[in-house]
């Protein structure tokens, strides 16, 4: 009854240049280890999950890479979604076609772009979010126990007198600012949302129901034609007109029944460079060095990658991200990453 999504459309824009609309960051090998991070992903689940039970959501431009990357997946385990509407329609539009298939299912949705080292204790963590969901109606999610105010993620507020290992959520928030960010982290019963969830099918459709009646009822219509040749036509007319919305507002933010495990692997959402620098190994001066040859002096701090292997000489400079590829050579101070989004935009116009 096990079966996975895998989230595989987003764009990476913050690991721009390596990324791009047409090689996002999940189809790279971020860390040096010999495999993509999608093709990292896919392993770990399939530690659990019946390989051909494991469903990769994407969009239309990213088929061939996905076939390429992970050659045992076949044709229908690619749900392809004709427009980015973020992840509430996908994760509703491939919920029912997982019904179809069995609707005993319980499943996990996993993103396709994360670094998790320590697959043993993701693989036991995850069969305790299974068995619990395969019992009781509710939604999980796995969660880690923040480091600093980041306001790019969800944040989890648990109930402090709650011993049990999975926990009840008091309140779900997506991105607080950063002044409600530091207030959630000195309260110490607050985790960071993984993106990895946990559910029954029955459990998420009865969610959408509630909280989404509009585009739940949308899809519906469609239910008779999920998983036949008449998917495809269906899809391409009504899911661009879906709402673009995450799964994170629609659904978590407002139902009651969310719980969370959290989680004991170790956890890196690789969305920006100095998050990849600090998963890397550094030199005595602290640079982290990709595929580059280096002669490096007075230089302390950096993350350097280049294609090949490269001779990047430096001098005289500390916390920058030195990025080399085809026709882009970027140089940017670490503590301006999240900046990178704004340039990639830029620079797309460029082109
Ligand atoms: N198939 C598909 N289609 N995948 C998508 C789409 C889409 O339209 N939009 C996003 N994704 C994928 C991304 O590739 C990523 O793997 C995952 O869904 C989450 O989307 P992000 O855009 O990366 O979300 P986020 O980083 O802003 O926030 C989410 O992740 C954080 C942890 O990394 C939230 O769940 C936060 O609560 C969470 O803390
Ligand atoms: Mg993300």
């Amino acid at each position: 009854n096990y079966y996975a999504i895998v989230m595989a459309g987003g764009v990476g824009s913050r690991f721009w240049p390596v990324s791009t609309t047409e090689f996002p960051k999940q189809f790279h090998d971020m860390l040096g280890t010999g495999e993509t991070l999608i093709q990292k992903t896919f392993s770990r689940l399939s530690q659990l999950i019946p390989k051909e039970n494991i469903l990769i959501l994407t969009n239309e431009v990213y088929n061939d890479l996905i076939l390429e990357q992970l050659p045992g997946v076949k044709q229908e385990q690619i749900v392809l979604e004709p427009a980015m509407r973020n992840t509430a329609p996908c994760i509703l539009y491939a919920s029912l076609k997982i019904k179809k298939q069995n609707p005993n299912a319980v499943m996990v949705v996993a993103p396709s772009d994360h670094w998790i080292e320590d697959e043993l204790q993701f693989v036991s963590n995850l069969q305790h979010a299974f068995d619990f969901c395969e019992r009781e109606d509710k939604l999980m999610t796995l969660g880690i126990l923040p480091t600093f105010p980041n306001t790019g993620y969800g944040y989890i507020e648990y109930d402090k007198l709650d011993s049990r290992p999975i926990k009840k959520v008091v309140q779900f928030r997506e991105k607080p600012d950063y002044a409600t960010a530091r207030k959630f982290i000195q309260s110490r019963n607050f985790l960071w949302n993984a993106g990895i969830f946990v559910w029954s099918v029955e459990s998420i459709l009865k969610a959408y129901e509630d909280f989404n009646p509009v585009m739940y009822s949308e899809f519906m219509n469609g239910f008779d034609v999920l998983n036949t040749a008449d998917e495809k036509q269906f899809i391409k007319e009504y899911y661009p007109n879906s709402e673009n919305i995450s799964v994170d507002y629609a659904i978590l933010e407002k139902a009651q029944n969310v719980y969370v495990l959290p989680a004991t692997f170790d956890w890196n959402d690789l969305g920006t460079w100095g998050s990849l620098y600090d998963k890397l190994p550094k030199d005595e001066q602290d640079n982290a060095v990709v595929n580059a040859t280096v002669i490096l002096e007075n230089a302390s701090n950096n993350i350097i990658r280049t294609e090949g292997k490269k001779l990047v000489v430096v001098d005289g400079l500390q916390d920058f991200i030195i990025v080399d590829k085809d026709d882009v050579l970027l140089i940017y101070p670490k503590g301006k990453e999240q900046d990178i989004k704004r340039i990639t935009a830029m620079a797309n116009e460029l082109k």
